[in-house]
């Protein structure tokens, strides 16, 4: 397939894909209603032919990035192709104010959850409880709600790339918070990395 056609399919699946998405999530959230969502997001992550890694490029300097290749006009039911080199790690976090939902089309990762054992979503002392963890794959997708906490981890030190939905941009997810369990605190972040913009063909 040639990258331009590439690029008109693709821009058609994610549109049809986020239309289904952003109408399912705008219902009162519960487990079903982001479990329907989630698998709008694995059938689009299922067409792996139409996120090569030639469209979106693995960093040569960088460890990853995410391209941004969807969001409405007001930053809500954001998607993003998030491209890894290898192995890392990163400390429990939370989203802000947004949903998210992650759909692997190729390459592993592992996710860990948690709760908070007390306190509101603040910053300051924070003890977090593992509530286990499941692996994003090709065709598998794992999601949370609003103030989900989740960790991650790359399992086979291999590139991969993935779908990463979320209720708001990041740049709107401005009260995220991460957690450093050595010190038992939680602290604000909005260190989300590079972003490059990837806009979808005209209609
Ligand atoms: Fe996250």
């Amino acid at each position: 397939m040639k990258s331009n056609e590439r690029h008109q399919r693709r821009s058609a699946a994610i549109r049809k894909t986020m239309d289904a998405v952003s109408r399912t999530m705008a219902q009162p959230h519960s487990v079903d209603v982001i479990d329907t969502a989630k698998e709008y997001l694995i059938e689009l992550a299922k067409r792996a032919e139409l996120f090569p890694y030639e469209d979106f490029p693995i960093p040569e300097k960088r460890n990853e990035t995410l391209y941004k290749v969807y969001s409405d006009k007001n930053g809500q039911n954001a998607l993003y192709v998030y491209v890894t080199k290898s192995g890392g790690v990163y400390r429990p976090h939370d989203h802000g104010k947004a949903w998210a939902i992650i759909a692997g089309v190729r390459g592993y990762e592992r996710h860990y959850f948690y709760e908070r054992k007390e306190g509101d979503a603040t910053d300051g002392p924070a003890e977090l409880v593992n509530k286990g963890s499941v692996v994003v794959g090709p065709g598998k997708a794992t999601s949370f709600m609003i103030r989900g906490i989740h960790s991650i981890e790359h399992i086979n030190h291999q590139p991969f790339l993935h779908l990463h939905c979320y209720g708001y941009e990041f740049e709107q997810q401005d009260t995220r918070l991460e957690y450093d369990q050595d010190n038992g605190i939680a602290v604000y972040s909005n260190d989300v990395g590079r972003i490059i913009d990837m806009p979808l063909s005209d209609e």
